[in-house]
């Protein structure tokens, strides 16, 4: 498939796998996925895993991700992680303000600016979340609560770390329940937040930023999705937890 932008498909393990699954799992797609250099492809599992994830992934194809950091640098913050911390590990990416940290850690979006900003000057590479609620879409406000979450979860950017930042659209009706966006809903959410990159940037700038969609991606929907002109990758979740579902929306996306 030919995309303007480089796909990049990130596995969001969340609250999963001990260090000897971490292994099993990378191990396996790293076989899987060995001659892949169509895609960027991110793993994401929990910091304990971090470590040895990394050792298993060197001279790979396989880049690193945390799923969240502290937005200060060092001091009396019991239980945080610094950006400084997940580079020891050659961590290049962070997720910040996923849905499920925006619900049950209340992070607002002036705070995951914060820590874009932190992630930026320790060149890690955010994946910024975005989206918005069943509620929210039935009410049909998707477009001003994904808005208002872009521009403030992007502030105080400059256009190089901007270029440098990823953005992942998940509709959080459609987080581990099955219920995946259609590609039409997708895509004119991904466009619409392509044109307010636009407004608050400039176009060359937006052109360049990556959009990835996450939701119940699966191997049977990957494809499909990323047909769409502005989604640029995925955010997957449950399907990243296993090594033949995970390899195989990579394969299925090229
Ligand atoms: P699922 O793929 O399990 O729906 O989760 C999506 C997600 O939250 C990825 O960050």
């Amino acid at each position: 498939m030919d995309k303007e932008r480089k796909l990049l498909i990130a596995g969001n393990w969340k609250m999963n796998k001990t260090v000897a699954e971490a292994l099993d799992l990378v191990q396996g797609l790293r076989r899987e996925l060995a001659n892949i250099k169509e895609v960027d492809i991110v793993v994401c599992p929990p910091f304990t895993a971090l470590h040895e994830v990394s050792r298993a992934i060197l001279d790979s194809n396989i880049r690193l991700g945390a799923q969240t950091m502290s937005e200060h640098g060092f001091g009396a913050y019991t239980g945080e992680i610094t950006a400084g911390m997940l580079k020891e590990f050659s961590v290049r990416y962070v997720i910040l303000g996923h849905s499920e940290r925006r619900q049950y850690q209340k992070e607002s979006s002036a705070l995951i600016a914060k820590k874009a900003l932190a992630a930026h000057a320790a060149s890690l590479k955010p994946i910024v979340c975005v989206g918005e609620t069943l509620q929210e879409r039935e009410a049909g406000q998707t477009e001003t609560v994904v808005g208002a979450q872009v521009r403030e979860s992007l502030a105080g950017l400059n256009r190089s770390q901007m270029e440098e930042t990823i953005i992942a659209y998940e509709p959080v009706w459609a987080i581990g329940t099955g219920r995946t966006a259609t590609t039409e809903q997708a895509q004119s959410v991904h466009a619409f937040i392509r044109k307010e990159l636009t407004n608050l940037f400039e176009e060359a700038v937006a052109r360049r930023v990556r959009i990835l969609y996450g939701g119940s991606v699966k191997p049977s929907n990957a494809r499909e999705l990323m047909t769409q002109a502005d989604v640029d990758g995925a955010l997957v979740g449950g399907a990243s937890l296993e090594i033949r579902s995970f390899a195989d929306i990579v394969k299925n996306s090229i």
